[in-house]
């Protein structure tokens, strides 16, 4: 049997457990979803999320055993997310961690979240082919990474304050929508015609990107004209976020010359953003690899595949310094 880690991601509003193998095929992954908590509120509500990870957290570790058909004497570590993310909630991850790593006598390694999502497209089968180009766009995260391999990975640019999926939400807030904001907004754009010319911030400072200055022009037009067609508004903002994460992906596909371009995060949801990567990657010659949605929005499985990584390496080592900067935001 290959070796097992059970991974526990607990860093916004979904309480996730996963065995997975060495090979990365899931042998469970359990999602105790907090949606409706936080509907009423048109976001997350850090209290109540971490509140709510206390009472699923055990439920889910016991779920994802009984789904496996496997015991914990069975595993050969624990994985769980250590940043970034909502500290309430991470830290009723750590602490499920760490008690269970006690009593069962299992080492336990913290993991980056977001070298999670990047290790992400390689879950139930190898899809990246190395070196890699990464689109992370999540809710609370905006990056391109570069990996020669799945250790070796650059932190090739990230935001500077929102990320994509955080203005889509702000976006939909501001045009009636409910949450979360990107699938509506990608719906609704698809109806109206991209004719404001909303600005596309800091589309030729290299790889960094900034979205909220977007998120206030979308504002300051929406109180200057009240009755401009919310297609169009949708459209247009649609359209701005498309050409700076296409404009900035191509400049890194030619920067750090890759086999393989893959998108990664919630937003990887976003149709017009697949249709405009599969344009892109069929003229840069390179591979389009977009892992299924439910392994590229947040989940424990990702967790579990990228402690792997620290074990082959040693528990103790960061192999992704980099990656870390960019925790110091939260
Ligand atoms: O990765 P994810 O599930 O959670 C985080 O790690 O943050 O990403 C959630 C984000 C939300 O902001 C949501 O609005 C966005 O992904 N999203 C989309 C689409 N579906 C989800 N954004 C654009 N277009 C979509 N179709
Ligand atoms: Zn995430």
């Amino acid at each position: 049997m290959n070796d097992i880690i059970l991974g526990i991601e607990t860093s916004c509003d979904d309480t996730a457990v996963a065995l997975v193998d060495s090979e990365g095929h899931i042998l469970s992954s359990v999602v105790a979803s907090q949606l409706d908590v936080h509907n009423q509120f048109g976001g997350i509500y850090p209290e109540f999320a971490a509140r709510a990870h206390i009472t699923a957290i055990l439920p889910a570790v016991n779920e994802a055993f009984k789904v496996a058909g496997i015991t914990p004497q069975d595993i050969k570590a624990i994985g769980v997310t250590r940043g970034p993310g909502l500290i309430g909630s991470l830290l009723v991850g750590l602490n499920a961690a760490t008690g269970l790593g006690l009593g069962w006598n299992k080492p336990v390694v913290g993991i980056n979240h977001l070298r999670g999502h990047l290790r992400s497209a390689d879950l139930e089968q190898q899809r990246i082919i190395f070196p890699a180009t990464i689109l992370l766009v999540s809710g609370g995260h905006t990056l391109l990474a570069y990996m020669k391999s799945a250790t070796e990975i650059e932190l090739l640019g990230s935001t500077a304050d929102d990320s994509t999926g955080e203005t889509y939400d702000k976006v939909g807030r501001m045009l009636g929508l409910g949450y979360p904001g990107g699938p509506v907004v990608d719906r609704l754009a698809r109806q109206g015609k991209a004719t404001i010319p909303f600005p596309r911030p800091v589309i030729n400072k290299g790889l960094a990107f900034s979205f909220s200055g977007l998120k206030s022009a979308v504002l300051r037009y929406m109180e200057a004209n009240p009755d401009a067609p919310h297609e169009d508004i949708a459209a247009s903002f649609v359209q701005a976020v498309m050409d700076v994460l296409i404009k900035k992906s191509r400049l890194a596909l030619k920067q750090y010359p890759s086999r393989s371009f893959a998108i990664v995060g919630g937003v990887a949801a976003s149709p017009q953003l697949r249709e405009e990567a599969a344009k892109l990657c069929k003229k840069m010659k390179v591979a389009l690899c977009l892992p299924p949605l439910r392994w590229s929005t947040d989940n424990a499985a990702m967790i579990a595949l990228a402690t792997f990584d620290y074990l082959n390496l040693s528990i103790h080592k960061e192999p992704v310094a980099d990656l870390q900067l960019t925790m110091d935001r939260f």
